[in-house]
């Protein structure tokens, strides 16, 4: 079989998938330890300060992945062919057709792959949700983060109500989070090795490989 290569994903993309791969690595484990700090508190101002040191790491970690979200947003209507959400979203009846094929390949109704340069419209579907969870999330974690400001408390009390009910749902949406993560590594080692395109190393180095059998 012949494959042709093709650029699928921008250095920007690329560089907005690790960070925010990595940030949330960094603010789940931080997050847990915000909500139940496993080590003796009892140490907390004596020689070492490790709830202030986790907060503060996670607070790092929170603007990198809003700003990796940012530039996310910005690619959805200015990035390449691929990452534009029309691209990947039920909008056409290709990507309509696509959404119902990639069910029945996913659920082994059957085998044939049909190749596509960008994301299949199952997972783009996903994806557009996960940045809604990070739209949510960034607005809680900037709620509780800057209790002074007018601007913050006004957008988080009227669409996460109060601080509490703001704290639980950022602790709630780090479960999708996690789901998501399992979920999207099993995924992608799972068509990358059925598909032969390269896909993990497109995440890397931005190439696809599509058979030129199916264009
Ligand atoms: C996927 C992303 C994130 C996850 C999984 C996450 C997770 C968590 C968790 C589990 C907690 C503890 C909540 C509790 O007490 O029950 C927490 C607290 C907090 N998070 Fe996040 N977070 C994320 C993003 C952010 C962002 C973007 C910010 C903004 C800078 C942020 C700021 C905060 C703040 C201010 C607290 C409260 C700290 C405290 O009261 O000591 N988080 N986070
Ligand atoms: C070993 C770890 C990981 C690998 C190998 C990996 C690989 C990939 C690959 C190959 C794609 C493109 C798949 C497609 O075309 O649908 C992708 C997309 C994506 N991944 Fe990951 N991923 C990893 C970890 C994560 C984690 C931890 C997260 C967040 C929790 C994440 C979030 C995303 C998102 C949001 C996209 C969509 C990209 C976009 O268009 O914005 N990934 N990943």
């Amino acid at each position: 079989m012949r494959y042709e290569q093709h650029y699928a994903w921008s250095i920007l993309l690329r560089l907005f998938h690790w960070s925010f791969a990595l940030s949330i690595v960094v603010l789940v484990v931080t997050g847990f330890y915000i909500h139940f700090p496993w080590t003796n508190t009892l140490i907390e101002g004596e020689t070492s300060f490790p709830v202030a040191t986790m907060r503060y790491i996670h607070f790092i970690a929170g603007f990198v992945f809003t700003g990796a979200i940012l530039a996310r947003l910005y690619l959805l209507v200015f990035g390449n062919k691929q990452e534009r959400f029309w691209d990947f979203l039920p909008v056409t009846p290709r990507n309509i057709s696509n959404m119902f094929h990639t069910a029945k390949l996913y659920l082994y109704f059957t085998e044939e792959h049909r190749p596509r340069i960008g994301h299949n419209v199952l997972a783009g579907i996903i994806y557009i949700i996960t940045f809604i969870m990070a739209l949510i999330q960034m607005l809680a974690g900037f709620y509780m983060l800057y209790p002074e400001s007018a601007a913050w408390q006004k957008w988080g009390l009227f669409f996460l109500g109060s601080q509490q009910q703001g704290r639980h749902l950022h602790f709630l949406i780090m479960w999708y989070f996690i789901i998501f993560a399992v979920a999207h590594i099993y995924i992608v080692i799972w068509n990358d090795i059925k598909t032969r395109e390269g896909l993990i190393s497109s995440i890397f180095n931005g190439t696809k490989y599509i058979s030129s059998d199916n264009p």
